[in-house]
């Protein structure tokens, strides 16, 4: 089970089987509250224990995010978060890390696709932030990062900062020499010397910070049944149950992909109405050369989406409930469309809830801006 990639066209059963898996090492993974959860129902097996309303049966809380032990980490972070909001990272001085994953858009992008360095547009739309750390072995939408570390290098050397991969070094050694920099260099990492891999291991460790466990559904999963309202209640149930949204948005994380290695990845149909076969991103398959990858892209966590519009890995929705309505009504039919998007079926009522329960995710924290150096 580590490929997860599953969308045999039409092979139901195999689909079902294959997240019941994922479900069931998630559930490990996360040390959570056992196999009594709320499942989402997919298959005979997980419908049968399921409760009628998983709002009211035991819900997963979020779990610690597990770090090695590092005495300098604090001093990391205080570097790593000064490098995420410098726009002399870039390679015109017009971008740092933080212009396109902002506070005011949630941690995502307000564009529907990003603009790099050079106001070049890119192919696709920025991703949300919170609990990054916790993907396991997969960034980008396609997962072609294995580390936090290596997507930082990527983001800072390829459009979004636009140094190019083979000036980061010196662009490294100029940000080494800004006075101001010397002396968190220097806590981070032994001595002053700035290089490409500590600015990288510096972003990766700030990033690791971006948590977001405190939101009104984790309030309710801990016991405050006030924390939620009665729509949102009912809307958790209409995610899990009827809308079969918990398959790949699995709660804690709202995304199947932070719960298995190497992620989870869907062909959802996004990016593919009314275009050539060649003109599509391709997604994951980008990654495997796998056909049944064909614009498949990684669960996204559902963490604080209500803030984080538009959506999609192209920005095509521009709404939640745009959102919510293609994902419950069968989606865009294409060659490689994933069997669990078939149409829900849900009345406006269902629908209105399940937009109030996505609410109940906002996150309450935001990324304070430090001094630069
Ligand atoms: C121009 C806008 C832009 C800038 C600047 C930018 N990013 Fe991003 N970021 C994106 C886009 C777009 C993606 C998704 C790209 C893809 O999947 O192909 C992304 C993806 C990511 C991801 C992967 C998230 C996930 O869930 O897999 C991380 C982490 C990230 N960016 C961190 C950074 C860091 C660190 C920097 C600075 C070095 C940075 N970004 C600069 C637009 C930007
Ligand atoms: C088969 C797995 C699957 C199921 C079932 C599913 N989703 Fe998704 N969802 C995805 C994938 C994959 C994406 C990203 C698609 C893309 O951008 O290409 C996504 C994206 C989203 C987004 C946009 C998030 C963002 O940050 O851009 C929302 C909102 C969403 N889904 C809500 C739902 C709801 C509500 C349901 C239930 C009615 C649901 N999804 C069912 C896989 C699934």
């Amino acid at each position: 089970m580590t490929r997860m990639t599953v969308f045999a066209v039409g092979i139901a059963v195999v689909v079902a089987a294959a997240v019941a898996g994922c479900k069931k090492k998630a559930t490990t993974e996360a040390g959570g509250t056992g196999t009594g959860g709320p499942g989402p129902g997919t298959g005979a097996g997980t419908a049968a224990v399921a409760p009628a309303r998983p709002s009211q049966g035991p819900l997963q809380a979020m779990p610690a995010l597990a770090l090695p032990d590092d005495p300098a980490r604090a001093a990391k972070i205080a570097l790593g978060n000064a490098l995420f909001f410098d726009k002399r990272l870039s390679v015109d001085g017009s971008r740092s890390c933080y212009s396109c994953h902002l506070n005011e858009n949630g941690l995502g992008g307000a564009d529907p696709l990003a603009i790099g360095a050079g106001d070049k547009t890119l192919t696709r739309h920025s991703p949300v932030l919170w609990n990054v750390g916790y993907q396991k072995g997969a960034f980008y939408w396609d997962g072609r990062s294995a580390t936090l570390e290596d997507q930082a290098k990527a983001a800072w050397g390829g459009g979004n900062l636009g140094v190019g991969k083979d000036n980061l070094a010196a662009k490294a050694t100029q940000m080494g020499a800004i006075a101001g920099y010397k002396p968190l260099f220097k806590a981070a990492f032994g001595d002053d010397a700035a290089s490409v891999d500590r600015i990288a291991q510096a972003l990766a460790e700030y990033e690791r910070t971006i948590v977001c466990a405190d939101t009104a559904y984790d309030r309710f999963a801990k016991g405050d049944k006030t924390a939620l309202t009665d729509e949102q209640q009912r809307g958790l149930d209409v995610f899990m149950i009827k809308g079969q949204c918990g398959a790949c948005h699995t709660p804690p994380h709202f995304s199947i992909a932070m719960q298995v290695d190497g992620g989870v990845y869907f062909n959802a149909g996004v990016g593919t109405a009314g275009k050539d076969e060649k003109d599509v991103d391709l997604g994951r398959m980008t990654v495997t050369q796998n056909a049944i990858d064909w614009a498949a892209f990684k669960v996204p966590s559902l963490r604080n989406v209500a803030r984080t519009a538009p959506y999609f890995h192209d920005g095509s929705a521009a709404t939640l409930a745009d959102a919510v309505t293609y994902m419950s009504s069968g989606a865009q039919a294409n060659k490689n469309l994933s069997a669990l998007l078939a149409a829900k079926n849900l009345t406006a009522a269902e629908t209105a809830e399940l937009v109030s329960f996505l609410n109940a995710l906002d996150c309450t924290g935001t990324l304070a801006e430090p001094k630069l150096p």
